[in-house]
């Protein structure tokens, strides 16, 4: 660290934190910052590539930037084939315990095996390189062996989480143009099974673009199976053509990997494009210097597969690394609020990453939970989703960490694929920071005109170079690509997050600027709300806003306009509510729905949701010059 004294609450780590640590902050924040190009050429050396790349970076057409530029690999064969090559082959790639109890683990050598089944049996219903694959399923190993063998024969996958329902399955499937859907029977969840293939069915009924189902038994419990439509994998797996050998292709760096919906400010959700070669190197160095990942650990992200922080920190980073990850299917606190605790001293976790409202929900049932665990061996603590509030930090610190474990708070998006403002081990904390950008990363704090806004004033958060684990485009809608990240201000980035820097240089993120709601640590756009409501036939008019909410961060709240002749009453509000709840998922269903005569609008006819949550909070409203009446 340099000499100079850091300002407010700071927290240094432990000599054996520093000593350990791949990272020495004294020289790679300079090394990298002096020739970015070199600091990725060289992280991307240490990963496999059939053919090395002609150039770093192509960016002579800004803003669809091009890594390791005609280089030729497979993320999955990095993640796998690679390890089964050395002594790791034995080593536990996975361990997965479902939350009714049952347990397995998967050495290197059997996720290889299995995932090269699953690839035999995709090839089998016709997938081939550059088809989509859409997945929904719970925290089950299929899901992160299905993603894999997309990966593994070129097919671009896309995971929808399962706790969306029927219409924003729908619509992805539909968007995506995928061929074939696997689904899990259902997932457990709270001791209840999710409907996952009944969701499914009702969703394939609005959507035409897919052949096959692959159906993975997870429950066991009754459900429909059409017949020249739906399969089971467990059958298909067990046929001799699931055993060729011939399931890897190997593909260019700027290939896609995968599609990720995410919410927007406006409209549909929209599918982002990763990449199999930038995303890569990108993933891989920031999990290894963020969480400082060794042979021996055991590294527990509590995140779910479904979210980019899943793809990136569950499924890619960790096996690129070689690490032992934990997987757990079900709710924290399931069937009790210890649930975690005894799985970080049974299991011997190391490292545990997750998020700010998971970590204030289990706060709330006091310390005596997890002081009945030995928690001694957590070594590093990770916080990723939303800002994460002091308080919760500072209980994350001393009850979790026994005020030794370092917590790293990343910040990052579905957009950037890997962590880009995150302490290091070496770092000193402040609670509530992430710190400072990712060694190489160039970002700012800019104000209305672009210009760098000063210490401590707030501003729109920026990124101004390219990085690799970057989204390439946005599926099918290049022009959206340009216009939501690289219009505002030219040559940067807009994230969409307003944040302050203070005068150690020390990143705060305040959160979004547009009308993306975080509940839970989960990205939902006012749109999807809003459009899910006005399907009803109650409802004419609805507008969605985000309210401060203890434990989740943010709670949905609507205001609805009913169509004549529909009466206000509260069994149509838990109407509504359960209706939000089918469309989009469960996470989506509003706190609270008020009925209303008439909706804030400007004289365009745009509903003005800052006037509504000024007027929710008790606060002046401000600048209402544009508003209609
Ligand atoms: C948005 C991105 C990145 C994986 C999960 C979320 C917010 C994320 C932090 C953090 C403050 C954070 C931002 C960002 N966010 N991490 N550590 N501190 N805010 O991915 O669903 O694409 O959401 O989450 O608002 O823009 P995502």
């Amino acid at each position: 660290m340099s000499g100079k004294k850091l300002t407010g609450e700071v927290y240094y780590p432990d000599k054996e934190i520093l000593d350990r640590a791949y990272a020495k902050c004294e020289s790679i924040y300079k090394s990298a910052e002096e020739d970015p190009l070199a600091f990725w050429e060289n992280e991307a050396n240490n990963l496999h590539w059939f053919k090395k790349w002609d150039k770093v970076l192509d960016d002579s057409k800004k803003p669809f930037y091009k890594w390791f530029v005609n280089g030729k690999t497979n993320i999955a064969y990095n993640c796998l084939d690679v390890h089964i090559q050395t002594p790791r082959r034995n080593k536990l790639a996975l361990i997965w315990e479902g939350e009714d109890g049952e347990f397995r683990s998967y050495s290197y050598f059997k996720l290889h095996r299995e995932t090269c089944r699953f690839a035999n049996v995709l090839k089998s219903l016709g997938v081939k390189k550059g088809d989509r694959v859409t997945l929904y399923m719970g925290r089950i190993p299929e899901l992160m062996i299905g993603m894999l063998a997309c990966a593994r024969i070129g097919a671009i996958h896309s995971v929808v989480y399962g706790g969306f329902s029927v219409e924003s399955l729908h619509e992805r499937l539909e968007d995506s143009k995928s061929k074939v859907l696997i689904v899990a029977d259902g997932a457990k969840q709270r001791g209840k099974i999710v409907e996952l293939k009944k969701i499914a069915d009702e969703a394939l009924q609005r959507a035409a673009t897919v052949e096959s189902v692959l159906v993975v038994k997870r429950t066991g419990h009754q459900i429909n199976m059409e017949s020249g439509r739906d399969m089971w994998y467990h059958e298909l797996v067990n046929l001799p053509i699931a055993n060729s050998s011939e399931c890897l292709e190997i593909v260019d760096a700027e290939e896609p990997l995968y599609l990720l919906y995410t919410s927007g400010t406006t409209g549909k959700p929209k599918a982002i494009v990763h990449t199999h070669g930038g995303y890569m190197v990108g993933v891989y160095s920031t999990l290894k210097y963020v969480f400082d990942i060794h042979e021996e650990d055991r590294y527990w992200c509590a995140a779910d597969p479904g979210w980019v922080t899943g793809h990136s920190y569950i499924v890619y980073g960790p096996l690129l690394n070689g690490a032992t990850s934990f997987m757990y299917e079900g709710a924290p606190t399931y069937p009790y609020p210890h649930r975690w605790w005894q799985m970080i001293e049974k299991y011997g976790i190391n490292i545990l990453y997750t998020a700010p409202t998971a970590i204030r929900g289990l706060m709330r049932y006091g310390d005596a939970w997890p002081n009945r665990y030995n928690l001694s061996s957590l070594r590093l603590l990770g916080s990723v989703g939303e800002p994460i509030n002091p308080e919760a930090w500072r209980w994350y610190y001393r009850v979790i960490g026994k005020e030794k474990t370092p917590i790293m708070d990343t910040w990052w998006q579905t957009e950037t694929g890997m962590f880009m403002i995150t302490p290091l081990p070496c770092t000193p904390l402040k609670p509530g920071s992430g710190t400072k950008p990712f060694p190489g990363l160039k970002m700012d704090i800019v104000d209305e005109k672009g210009m760098p806004a000063e210490d401590n004033e707030e501003g729109y958060l920026v990124i101004k170079s390219p990085w690799p684990a970057m989204l390439r485009t946005i599926w099918n809608d290049p022009e959206r690509y340009i216009q939501q990240y690289w219009s505002r201000f030219p040559r940067m980035y807009l994230t969409g997050d307003s944040a302050r820097r203070d005068e150690d240089g020390y990143y705060w993120v305040i959160g979004r600027v547009d009308d993306v709601i975080k509940v839970s640590g989960y990205r939902l756009g006012t749109a999807e709300i809003e459009s899910a409501l006005v399907s009803h036939p109650a409802v004419a008019e609805a507008a969605a806003i985000g309210l401060p909410h203890s434990v989740k961060g943010h709670a949905i709240h609507c205001y609805v306009l009913l169509k004549t002749g529909y009466e206000k009453s509260d069994k149509l509000i838990e109407e509504l509510r359960q209706h939000v709840g089918h469309e989009v998922g469960p996470i989506a269903k509003p706190e609270g729905i008020e009925i209303v005569d008439s909706l804030p609008k400007t004289r365009s006819g745009k509903i003005m949701r800052r006037v509504l949550k000024a007027k929710a909070l008790g606060q002046d409203p401000g600048n209402i010059s544009t508003l209609e009446d």
